[in-house]
């Protein structure tokens, strides 16, 4: 009993501090679906030996499923980059444990390392799926103050919750598409307006989702209680992050793999 008492208060204070950051597991499947659709034949042959034929939106988690794994502890810092709202990811120094930029970049230099293992290839690669899903999620792109907005407090439908947890998951929920029907009903590009979501370097992207970071700041406020006008004002742009999220990955390997 005591056992059960102890482990109970210890759940508790712990669980907050390892609040899951990750969009759930249906935003990052539904990039990992949008990119596969838009894979040129080349990257897909390429990609699917790599695999093992297992699809981009399978292998889209596996970056968070690691994380139970004191093995893979030093990947735990690239899933997000902050920085303060009054400096610039060039101005402020970077974090030593690394961050989702250079996460990015490092996935993408072992994939065009001709000298990379099959094996390397096929772990950066399962990142890389992931990193440019977080890349995609605004608050993965935020400030360290309140660790991405996991310590900024606010309620979802009369719940508890922080607001990190809002932009991972909360929306994606409520809107209840599961990750095949959110990339079947993605928005019906123009190929000039494709052109446009892909063009540009990771770190304009990543200056994208900061600028959505800081909308989101002014737009919400500690304690809030968000629920219909919250949905009505930011699913769609979610379902929008999800759509470029994929179309960027897509431009990412079609080039590496081309
Ligand atoms: N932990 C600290 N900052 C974070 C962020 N921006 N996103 C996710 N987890 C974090
Ligand atoms: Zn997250
Ligand atoms: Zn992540």
């Amino acid at each position: 009993m005591r056992f059960l008492i102890l482990f109970t208060i210890f759940t508790f204070l712990v669980s907050p501090l390892r609040a899951v950051d990750i969009w759930g597991p249906t935003g990052h499947r539904a990039v990992g679906e949008i990119a596969e659709i838009n894979l040129s034949k080349k990257a897909k042959r390429a990609i699917e030996k790599l695999l093992d034929g297992q699809s981009l939106a399978l292998v889209s988690t596996y970056a968070d499923e690691i994380r139970s794994d004191g093995r893979y502890d030093q990947y735990a810092p690239w899933h997000y980059v902050n920085f303060p709202f009054d400096s610039t990811f060039e101005a402020h120094p970077r974090s030593e444990q690394g961050d989702l930029y250079g996460a990015i970049h490092k996935c993408i230099s072992v994939l065009e390392d001709d000298s990379s293992s099959k094996d390397d290839k096929a772990f950066f690669l399962k990142l890389l799926v992931h990193f440019i899903g977080d890349l995609h999620q605004p608050l993965h792109v935020g400030i360290a103050d309140d660790r991405g907005g996991n310590r900024f407090q606010v309620q979802w439908y009369d719940e508890g919750t922080n607001l990190h947890t809002v932009w991972d998951t909360k929306i994606l929920e409520t809107y209840g598409m599961s990750y095949l029907e959110l990339s079947l009903n993605r928005k019906d590009l123009t190929a000039a307006e494709k052109e446009a979501i892909q063009s540009g370097t990771v770190k304009d992207w990543m200056y994208e989702s900061r600028g959505l970071c800081l909308q989101i700041y002014e737009n919400t406020e500690v304690g809030e209680n968000l629920k219909y006008r919250y949905m009505y004002d930011y699913a769609d742009l979610v379902r929008s992050q999800l759509q470029k999220g994929g179309l960027r990955l897509a431009k990412i390997l079609n080039e590496v793999f081309d």
